[in-house]
């Protein structure tokens, strides 16, 4: 229920061109403990005085003249937000159907005919007040709801980036215990997608999706991964299963995430000359893969490995960049090359060109 305190601390508003009715309606107001009342005799300062006041209730005359009732709830209409409930009452001496039907359609909530009787007209303002408040009340938990829920969706978003991540750190984990390699491919492949000026939403799934690339080696055996020195090629045929069992693992996904990830897992060892795990060539191996080939590489070359130490940057650039047409995408190496260069200039003017 709603509190009596409340109802009667309602901001009413009475409009009646006659003051005697009018002050019939404060006194009666004022007798029953509603402490919170505006009139004016005068329908042309209605709307200014709805803005000021913003009134729970309105009782509203229809017979006015310069502005009459129906016209007074049509400046008002506008005003009142969509799906608030604002209940006016009209208070008038005859209406037939018409102009009720006329009232009803133009915002009217209840109606009354005068001579007024003071316990009705009570009882109808108490029982709108009470409507009015329902409304706001299951509006207040309508908004609460729903930022519950947008709480619980960030919450659920985070938690599906993080087991990704997780996940991705589990595989690389004997190779790089601290998951960094394939949080970086995924940076990498991310900035990479831009500079090839793919979509937003694709740059962004790329980048969630890129660091996946090897969860296939969880299946692969210590004994092969963690082997010093060369592989047999036996043992190198293990290894390259790490790409269909990372597939299998993504696959079955309703997830365009998780959809991406897979086909990133399956052909990221492809090459663009033909000669990689699965022997697809050029714009045949699916997009974000031909990304994924080159930041995996790049982000390999320039970390220290158990069997190799790092190489500069630039040594690595001048690497991907040999590989251009061969084991990379040509206009992908140029635009990583690209990317580079602009990284590498002074950062005034780089924030020039960039704004340019
Ligand atoms: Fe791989």
């Amino acid at each position: 229920m709603i509190k009596e305190e409340t109802i009667k601390n309602a901001r009413i508003l009475i409009v009646d061109d006659q003051e005697a009715n009018v002050m019939l309606l404060e006194r009666l107001l004022a007798a029953t403990g509603y402490t919170n009342v505006m009139s004016t005799t005068d329908s042309r300062q209605v709307l200014l005085m709805f803005g000021k006041f913003q009134p729970d209730l309105i009782l509203l005359d229809l017979n006015m003249p310069h502005l009459d009732g129906y016209a007074v709830m049509q400046q008002i209409g506008p005003r009142v937000a969509e799906g608030e409930y604002l209940p006016i009452l009209v208070l008038t001496a005859e209406i037939n159907v018409e102009a009720k039907q006329k009232a009803l359609t133009t915002g009217a909530k209840d109606f009354l005919t005068k001579p007024l009787d003071a316990i009705e007209v009570l009882l109808r303002i108490r029982n709108l007040l009470e409507t009015r408040y329902l409304h706001l009340r299951l509006q207040d938990q309508k908004q609460l709801l729903e930022e519950e829920v947008e709480e619980k969706t960030r919450e659920l978003e985070q938690a599906r980036v993080e087991i990704l991540q997780k996940l991705a750190m589990a595989a690389e984990y004997r190779d790089d215990p601290t998951g960094e390699h394939p949080k970086r491919v995924g940076e990498l492949a991310g900035i990479l997608a831009r500079a090839a000026g793919l979509p937003k939403a694709q740059v962004e799934l790329i980048r969630q999706a890129a660091p996946l690339h090897d969860v296939g080696k969880i299946a692969v055996s210590d004994a092969i991964l963690r082997k010093p020195g060369s592989l047999t090629p036996d043992e190198f045929e293990q290894v390259k299963l790490h790409a269909s069992l990372g597939a299998r693992i993504l696959s079955g996904s309703q997830v365009p995430l998780l959809q991406l990830a897979e086909e990133i897992a399956l052909y990221h060892h492809e090459r663009w000359d033909g000669s990689g795990y699965a022997s697809l060539r050029e714009q045949a191996i699916p997009m974000a893969a031909r990304i994924v080939a080159i930041a995996d590489t790049f982000d390999v070359l320039t970390h220290d490995r158990p069997y190799r130490a790092a190489v500069s940057k630039a040594d690595a650039l001048v690497e991907v960049s040999a590989q251009s047409g061969r084991q990379f995408d040509p206009r992908l190496v140029e635009a990583f090359l690209k990317w580079h260069k602009k990284q590498d200039l002074p950062k005034r003017l780089r924030e020039t060109i960039l704004a340019s």
